[in-house]
């Protein structure tokens, strides 16, 4: 049997009705860039997310970057992330010429651990930046808690967990904004490249819609600014894919508790956990073998049994060749954590079109692995 890691065709043949009706009002439309279907999904992301604004633009990494120059964040400005991270978090604070700090993981979550930011905050640090990693909520009422206390900024970076919750609170509910990924592989994906920021701050719905286009929020009137809108087009296939989305991420929870329960027995790799009164929406399964040196080869059996399973990230960003690249950085402390995820972790197949078999099949190879001891 063969399982693959995405299941976006899937997807799409499930609901193709109304993709095509979004994209085929979005052609006859004669409106592509800054239209009416662009329109419309913002106000439905808002009202998904209860935020008063949402911003379409190119991608996440720019929905990152524009929201930390509308927050003037620059030069001299330090952010503190976590280093086990798609690489994009780190890149965003560079592109806005900021300094990123790194603290290390919570071994439960792989989230930043709120416990260690606090020593490496200094008269520069301007920003907190969290990661809704694998798709569960980072610890944000600690977060809050620490930024209320030096007065910092905190902005999400939500790539990886639209729908998800935390025990009383929402996604960019606890911040100044919350930042996301349309890209095909997250769980609200277009069919390329897409990305939003959603905020209760009028100042950050304001610049961005500038920044994004060319510094004009007026025709041939400009300031500074870049080119970064999300596609009408984009916009059509995602406002069909937001009226499902808490039925795949109910679909992923399933899937997980499948996981949880037929690899309970275990005893060379540790399962994801979800921290008590979270809602975690299982953007990936990510499993960690006990030993880093166990990895690589645990990762070649699935593999050469026909599961296309990955690592997410199987590089921490400070262990990445060059870095940092001549760009502005600090490790603050030891990062055992963040080191260990990257060395042991695994991704299983996990989107909510996959079958029982599937996942049932993916559940026995992987068993059979642990029990080769
Ligand atoms: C945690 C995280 N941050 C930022 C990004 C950047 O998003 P994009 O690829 O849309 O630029 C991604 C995904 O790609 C991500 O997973």
């Amino acid at each position: 049997m063969n399982v693959s890691f995405y299941g976006h065709v899937r997807q799409y043949h499930n609901i193709k009705s109304e993709i095509d009706a979004n994209i085929h009002e979005v052609l006859e439309s004669g409106q592509y860039v800054m239209g009416p279907m662009l329109k419309r999904f913002e106000k439905e992301l808002a009202a998904y997310h209860g935020t008063k604004y949402a911003i379409g633009v190119g991608n996440g990494t720019d929905a990152l970057w524009l929201t930390f120059m509308a927050l003037g964040i620059g030069p001299g400005d330090e952010c503190i992330t976590t280093t086990n991270t798609f690489f994009a978090t780190a890149e965003a604070i560079w592109i806005a010429g900021g300094t990123a700090v790194f603290v290390d993981s919570d071994p439960k979550t792989n989230c930043i651990d709120p416990a260690k930011i606090e020593a490496a905050i200094t008269p520069k640090t301007r920003a907190l930046v969290p990661v809704h990693l694998y798709g569960q909520c980072a610890d944000m009422k600690a977060i809050r808690a620490i930024a209320d206390k030096h007065k910092l900024l905190v902005i999400e970076d939500n790539a990886q967990a639209v729908g998800a919750r935390g025990n009383g609170f929402r996604i960019a509910e606890l911040s100044d904004a919350a930042c996301t990924s349309f890209i095909i592989q997250k769980n609200l994906g277009t069919f390329g490249d897409g990305g939003a920021v959603v905020t209760n701050n009028s100042e950050v719905d304001r610049i961005v819609r500038k920044l994004r286009n060319h510094g004009s929020d007026k025709r041939s009137c400009h300031s500074y600014g870049f080119n970064s809108r999300l596609d009408d087009l984009h916009a059509g296939v995602l406002s069909a894919k937001l009226k499902h989305i808490d039925d795949g991420n109910c679909q992923r929870r399933k899937w997980a508790a499948q996981y949880n329960a037929g690899l309970a027995g275990a005893t060379r790799f540790t399962l994801p956990t979800e921290t008590a009164g979270y809602h975690h929406v299982y953007h990936l399964y990510v499993i960690e073998t006990k030993e880093p040196r166990d990895r690589d080869a645990f990762l070649s059996f699935l593999n050469e049994n026909g599961i296309d399973a990955k690592c997410h990230y199987p590089i921490a960003i400070h262990q990445q060749e060059g870095f940092p690249w001549g760009k502005q950085a600090r490790i603050a402390g030891a990062i055992p954590n963040s080191e260990r995820n990257a060395a042991c972790c695994v991704s299983l197949p996990m989107f909510p079109e996959l079958t029982e078999e599937e996942v049932d099949y993916t559940i026995a190879k992987a068993m059979e692995w642990d029990r080769r001891g």
